[in-house]
């Protein structure tokens, strides 16, 4: 299993899906940056959310808010004192590692030296620090967010003051949050800053258990609509122990990554724990929330994992269309055809304003398709010595590799059919 992550790994460097981050000066751990593939699909991914969760809704709005905010909404939300990881130090290298992850990924060995000696735990806060203007000192200290919640919490007056929302609703967000990841990361499983999409539902408290089961489900046709096997993910719920310091209920959502089943989302019940900090009250009571928060690198993670499939004469990222990067290749049968190419060019301009094209001359046609199949692109379409009399192509489905002849009046409309279907 630990192969297959190699191999994910391997293929989304060498195609342009995700590169180590400042790769050049020899990185720095856990970061990765996104390459021209990989921004397709997290652009896809949250272009999706976006219009499930907030266009398709009456109940939902969306914001955007600042990742700096003033230090006391970290004061009163508790995340100066509670967004806490215990951590150790290995006596042998002096790296410095998370307990629980030290006994859950690392079977009490440090993964740098392999000692087993640890000094007592500490607690540490995984709030990364900065400063605002010149001075470095406490009165100029902010914090990046951690996780994109309390500026949704911060600004709930302003959003029932300038909508006509009634409760119970709720307030959608994407955004970058940082958190001082100290526990290497298994690729872009763990980062130090990383795209949360959350929502914050607010309720009355007495619905709490029906919105928290509605969430859930919700959470389950999501994933369902990205494609992910049903198979590869089970729901969890949080012992009291791990419960997060706002938190009365939370259920993970675990995908089987091949390093071991893990985190993908997750699911709170936050009570009124948030607005109560803030002082904030709606027509006389404090709302409760519940919380579905999905996070993007996990969602690419577990959808590579998902689709990537070995078969007998090629490798296919089975993607849905819709998360593919490329939806067309469109192909020259001959590259040192001009006519071919004028073609191949006309068609390739048709169809670029409309769906995420590209354009391969390189090699044979088998070359281009394997290459084509390697990153999830949907459709490819050839123009050869018959496009030239007939005005049609060849379209070559990703996964079941049929071909069929198309006029090329129509290809716009039978690419958006097999898109769609
Ligand atoms: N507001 C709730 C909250 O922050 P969380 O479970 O700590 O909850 C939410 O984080 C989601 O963010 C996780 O389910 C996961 O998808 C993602 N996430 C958390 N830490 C991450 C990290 N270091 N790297 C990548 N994704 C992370």
């Amino acid at each position: 299993m630990e192969d297959k992550m190699q191999k994910i790994v391997s293929l989304a460097k060498r195609r342009g899906f995700v590169f180590p981050g400042s790769e050049i000066y020899g990185g720095l751990a856990n970061t990765w940056d996104y390459g021209p593939l990989g921004i397709e699909m997290v652009n896809n991914i949250k272009e999706l959310w976006w219009q499930r969760f907030v266009r398709a809704r009456e109940d939902v709005v969306g914001i955007s808010s600042s990742i700096l905010m003033n230090p006391k909404v970290w004061q009163a939300s508790g995340h100066l004192k509670g967004f806490v990881d215990p951590l150790v130090e290995c006596q042998k290298c002096h790296s410095r590692l998370r307990a629980d992850h030290l006994k859950e990924e690392f079977d009490n060995k440090c993964p740098s030296c392999k000692g087993d000696q640890f000094s007592e735990e500490k607690n540490f806060n995984l709030m990364f620090k900065t400063f605002i203007g010149p001075v470095e000192d406490k009165t100029s200290t902010v914090y990046l967010r951690p996780e994109t919640a309390q500026g949704m919490f911060v600004n709930f007056k302003n959003i029932l003051d300038s909508t006509r929302l009634k409760m119970p609703f709720g307030i959608a967000q994407i955004g970058k949050a940082f958190r001082n990841e100290i526990t290497p990361g298994n690729f872009i499983f763990r980062v130090l800053e990383f795209e949360m999409m959350e929502i914050e539902y607010f309720i009355e408290e007495k619905d709490w258990q029906k919105y928290f089961d509605y969430w859930q489900k919700e959470m389950e046709k999501w994933l369902e609509q990205i494609g992910i096997n049903k198979k590869n993910f089970i729901v969890r719920e949080h012992g009291k122990d791990e419960l997060s310091h706002y938190s009365k209920k939370t259920v993970d959502f675990e995908y089987k990554y091949p390093f071991g089943q893990k985190e993908l989302y997750g699911l709170a019940y936050r009570t009124d724990y948030d607005l109560k900090a803030h002082n904030l009250s709606h027509e006389g009571f404090v709302p409760h929330v519940i919380e579905p928060t999905f996070g993007v690198s996990r969602t690419i993670l577990a959808l590579l994992c998902d689709a990537y499939t070995e078969e007998k004469d090629r490798i296919v990222l089975k993607l849905k269309p819709t998360l593919a990067p490329y939806k067309v290749a469109v192909f020259p049968l001959l590259a040192n055809k001009p006519e071919l190419v004028k073609k191949a060019r006309e068609v390739f301009e048709l169809l670029q304003p409309h769906l995420t094209t590209t354009w391969d001359d390189r090699g044979n046609i088998g070359k281009r398709y394997y290459s084509q199949d390697e990153i999830g692109t949907v459709a490819c379409v050839t123009i050869d010595f018959d496009s030239l009399e007939k005005d049609d192509v060849t379209i070559r489905e990703r996964d079941s590799m049929k071909q069929e002849r198309v006029k090329i009046k129509d290809l716009m409309k039978v690419i958006k059919e097999k898109l769609e279907s």
